[in-house]
């Protein structure tokens, strides 16, 4: 890092306590560091201090004309060889996700040609809320680097992933000598997932069956959104008439039965599962052999519950992460509830089935549950809310596994 000259951005959270350190040790490792700061940032960290142990006066202001005349912000742009900016709060992912310049930090992460790195800090929801999710996509799809965050004790006294990477934990990552970022570009690069879809059909006799009105479109619209989050995807389909996803493999199933057993059969690899069929809740005891003549003038059919594929994977000792799908037609919210408890879920995904709503339509609206909080995602197509519902899942799905895994730093590269 000897000579390297960094611009330290620093933006209005509660992390921005750490930064003073975190100049010192990049110092330390022979950069320069011209730190810049937001307004809301000097509500927690003085730029006396900041100025102090980098050496350098801060720089806080567009409409600076003393600094302009020294460095004005194109020449300060131009000067980095990496932009850091941590922590980095929702507010500025924001800004930066839209291309927006308002104030000197993010002009210059427009001007730069320099690599940008973030270390998002921020409150669990506030991380795991949809809109900083896609704004952290937007930002990693662009090519930044996004350094953490960790998981562990708040600020605001709770406990989640949200926490700002330790300074030594940054500088770690900016030291990796490596060329070539190496981050993995998308969330669900490396897990598998497994997605239930359409309904199933319970023969009555060798050719009429029992079913449910599914389509199998928003299990399959959630199969392309995890194929294109980076998860190698199973599909264990009902019969739908949906084309099949490129890069997806499917299973064909048709009856409870199928499922459950196909379900099983592949499961030792599957990081997430998705139960979004419409499993029957019942089949016929004894399917009659050819097809059953209308001269009775009544006919009964004894039924009986089928395996209920999504508990069975959400009981397993060793289960992947289970998120179910909860078709109502009243009570969402407390069956939704009930459903996650009962059947053991990490999450549920419900929605309200009848005229024009769920089923057999290109469109949905569904409110998501798990312990410790909720979501609502208003009516849209059902390939957007699949790409919504995937960001989330696989944001409830790494915190879930972050607080017994180690982080994995990215590495970054500084322009030479
Ligand atoms: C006490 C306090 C602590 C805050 N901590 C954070 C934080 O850790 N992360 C965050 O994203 N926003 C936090 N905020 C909100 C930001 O300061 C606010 O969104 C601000 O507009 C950010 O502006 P900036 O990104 O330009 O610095 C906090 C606000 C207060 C009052």
């Amino acid at each position: 890092m000897q000579k390297k000259k960094i611009i330290l951005g620093i933006s209005g959270g509660i992390a921005a306590y750490k930064t003073p350190e975190l100049v010192r040790r990049l110092k330390s490792r022979g950069a320069e560091v011209q730190v810049v700061v937001t307004r809301s940032a000097i509500e927690f960290v003085t730029e006396t201090t900041l100025q102090a142990v980098s050496g350098l006066p801060v720089r806080s202001n567009l409409w600076d004309t003393n600094a302009e005349a020294a460095m004005g912000h194109i020449e300060l742009a131009r000067w980095a060889d990496l932009v850091l900016i941590a922590p980095a709060t929702a507010e500025i992912m924001a800004r930066l996700a839209a291309g927006s310049a308002p104030d000197l930090l993010t002009t210059l992460c427009l001007a730069t040609e320099a690599p940008i790195a973030i270390a998002p800090a921020m409150n669990h929801v506030m991380w795991s809320n949809v809109a900083v999710q896609k704004n952290r996509d937007r930002l990693e799809s662009r090519g930044m680097q996004i350094l953490g965050p960790a998981h562990g004790d708040q600020a605001c006294g709770e406990n989640g992933l949200g926490r700002m990477l330790e300074p030594d934990d940054i500088v770690a990552a900016i030291l990796v000598p490596k060329a070539v970022p190496e981050i993995a570009a998308k969330p669900l690069s490396g897990k598998t997932v497994m997605i239930t879809a359409g309904p199933t059909r319970e023969a009555i006799d060798s050719v009429r069956y029992i079913s449910n009105r599914s389509s199998g479109k928003m299990g399959y619209a959630l199969a392309a959104a995890a194929r294109d989050a980076g998860a190698k995807v199973m599909l264990v389909s009902g019969p739908v008439a949906v084309p099949l996803p490129e890069n997806v493999v499917r299973f064909d199933t048709e009856s409870a039965a199928d499922m459950y057993s196909v379900v099983h059969q592949h499961l030792e690899s599957v990081d997430i599962f998705i139960g979004a069929a419409a499993v029957a809740d019942f089949h016929v005891v004894d399917v009659a052999a050819g097809k059953i003549k209308k001269t009775a003038k009544e006919l009964s059919l004894d039924l009986e519950r089928t395996k209920d594929v999504l508990a069975s994977v959400a009981r397993l000792p060793d289960r992947p992460f289970t998120v179910g799908f909860a078709a109502e037609t009243d009570n969402l919210r407390e069956y939704a509830l009930g459903k996650l408890e009962r059947k053991n879920l990490h999450m549920i995904v419900a929605n309200l089935v009848g005229k024009n709503l769920g089923f057999e339509t290109d469109r949905n609206a569904v409110e998501v549950f798990w312990r410790g909080g909720e979501a609502s995602f208003p009516i849209a197509a059902k390939d957007k809310l699949a790409e919504d519902l995937v960001a989330l899942i696989g944001t409830q799905y790494l915190e879930s596994i972050s607080a017994d895994t180690q982080i994995e730093l990215p590495t970054i590269a500084i322009r030479d």
